[in-house]
């Protein structure tokens, strides 16, 4: 288990390289991808490490992450990342076998953190999920910083769907 001085040194690496490599971009998907491979890559109890978007009222979909595979949808009244998305509030579960209707994509995930990303006007737009293969890997530490990058988000503007392209 990382200590609290690691992890907190380790965060911060992480949101400067972040910055850096954000500098001058405006798209969000962009930044979302970005976020997700950076964080995933610094720590190793980061096992599954991504976003769900809000796509409906209560309706959540797959967005950028790195690990195995995740489920598609999610609605608000299932697993961790509904609840966050209900509760509009960031979630910690040191064991997921105690959460009632934690989703297990993959067996190996033990415990997780789920933090609520909004725009610019307060709406939520996404949540973004982090499971460790470890009992007990998150902390106020991973909260603080988590929501810290999440709040960021809302800086970035909204990608824009091509609907057709042609070269004829
Ligand atoms: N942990 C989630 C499910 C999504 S995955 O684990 C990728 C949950 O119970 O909300």
């Amino acid at each position: 288990m990382v200590n609290r001085r690691q992890k907190t040194a380790t965060y911060e690496r992480v949101m400067q390289e972040i910055e850096a490599t954000l500098d001058g971009e405006t798209d969000l998907l962009a930044a979302m991808v970005t976020v997700t491979c950076l964080l995933h890559q610094a720590f190793d109890s980061y096992f599954w490490t991504g976003f769900y978007r809000r796509v409906g009222a209560e309706q959540l979909l797959i967005g950028p992450y790195q690990g195995t595979l995740g489920c598609l949808h999610i609605t608000f009244d299932r697993g961790v990342c509904g609840a966050c998305a209900r509760g509009q509030q960031t979630i910690i579960v040191p064991d997921v076998h105690q959460f009632p209707g934690h989703i297990a994509c993959d067996p190996h995930s033990k415990s997780e953190i789920v933090v609520p990303v909004f725009d610019r006007a307060g709406q939520l737009i996404a949540v973004f999920d982090v499971d460790s293969d470890q009992y007990n890997a998150f902390d106020e530490v991973d909260q603080q910083f988590l929501e810290r990058i999440m709040a960021w988000l809302a800086c970035f503007d909204p990608s824009p769907v091509v609907l057709a392209t042609s070269t004829h």
